[in-house]
């Protein structure tokens, strides 16, 4: 049995649907198991959530592997960022040691570090150190942005598109390595495919191409057929006004500051696209190898639109 956490999310549905394909036996945390959608009654459900330790020991019982993909880019109502991204993580990796897990795969980010500037990838770097401290077999993945149609970021950049400046928190000169949520899941089961690691091991999953925030912005500008200028918004602006408006809208708030934050940092990875590509490569059994391997690394088109392998090895287009 394999317990993921985070199914509803933008990685976890994506992944969920890969495992199901396989027909592995899949168990779900969730807060609320309506979110899985169609797929709530192909898997176990498990109820629970970040905060509530106790739920742990239920959902562990009897499974061999942990996909922990749960986490939170803002606060929750009593809940912090380090809680449920840092603290969250250390109490799931104990509870999978004392249940006899065999293996614990884990979502941090590039970037990662005890001293970033972001609340939340500091609390990802001590998780990353709980996971890798922990006496069962681990996968660590960091990955840069990680995108899909319709994912909630770049609806709010089709949202903004409208207005006739397009805004940009800071100067919009932060790179990322995006990559496509169905590469990553193809990285997560070519993982699991493999045989477990001995003890710890750590991939960064980062797309073909580097682009800065601007550069994002003007692709989806571009994928919408819109022209607008944009118009950078100096970063103690965006702060105060971010700030202000979650104390004004709470968990209603469309962006928080802790949010945008996330994009005046960069997220990118030495090697590349090299632990994605390797990744996809190997769990690209059902298409033809090499043509396969090669369109999960390749470059988005002009129209910013990455181009991937069915099952059935023929080319698609998500967006
Ligand atoms: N997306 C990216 O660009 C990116 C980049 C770097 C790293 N990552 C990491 O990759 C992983 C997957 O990211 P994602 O984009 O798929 O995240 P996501 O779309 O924001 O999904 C978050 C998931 O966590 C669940 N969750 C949130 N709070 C919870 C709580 N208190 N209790 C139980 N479950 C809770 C959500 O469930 P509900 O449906 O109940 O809200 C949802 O399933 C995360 O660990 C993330 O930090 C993502």
């Amino acid at each position: 049995m394999l317990l993921l956490t985070g199914a509803t999310g933008l990685v976890g549905s994506t992944l969920l649907r890969h495992l199901l394909t396989e027909g592995r036996p899949v168990r779900c945390l969730v807060r609320d198991p309506r979110r899985l959608g169609a797929q709530r009654v192909r898997v176990q459900i498990a109820l629970g959530d970040l905060t509530g330790p106790p739920s742990f020991r239920n959902a562990l019982r009897g499974v061999q592997t942990v996909v922990h993909l749960a986490a939170s880019i803002r606060d929750q109502p009593q809940v912090s960022i380090e809680e449920l991204n840092g603290i969250a993580t250390w109490r799931m990796v104990e509870a999978a040691e004392r249940q006899g897990v065999e293996r614990f795969l884990f979502f941090s980010a590039l970037g990662a570090s005890t001293h970033h500037r972001t609340r939340c990838l500091r609390a990802k770097a001590l998780a990353e150190q709980a996971v890798r401290d922990a006496s069962l077999s681990s996968t660590v993945f960091a990955p840069s942005i990680v995108y899909a149609p319709g994912d909630p970021w770049l609806t709010l950049l089709e949202r903004l598109a409208l207005l006739p400046l397009m805004p940009v928190s800071g100067r919009g000169r932060a790179l990322y390595q995006p990559i496509w949520a169905e590469d990553v899941a193809d990285c997560i089961v070519a993982s699991l495919r493999a045989p477990a690691a001995e003890s710890h091991t750590r991939y960064e999953l980062a797309g073909p191409e580097t682009l800065s925030h601007n550069d994002i912005v003007r692709t989806v500008l571009r994928s919408l057929g819109r022209t607008r200028p944009l118009l950078h918004v100096p970063t103690p602006l965006v702060s105060r006004g971010l700030r202000l408006l979650e104390t004004a809208m709470g968990r209603r708030a469309p962006a928080t500051w802790d949010e945008a934050e996330l994009m005046e940092v960069s997220m990118t990875s030495a090697r590349g696209a090299a632990d994605a590509d390797s990744g996809a490569r190997r769990s690209a059994h059902g298409c033809a190898s090499s043509s396969c391997a090669a369109s999960a690394s390749s470059p988005p088109s002009p129209a910013g639109r990455p181009t991937s392998c069915t099952p059935s090895g023929k080319p698609s287009s998500p967006w």
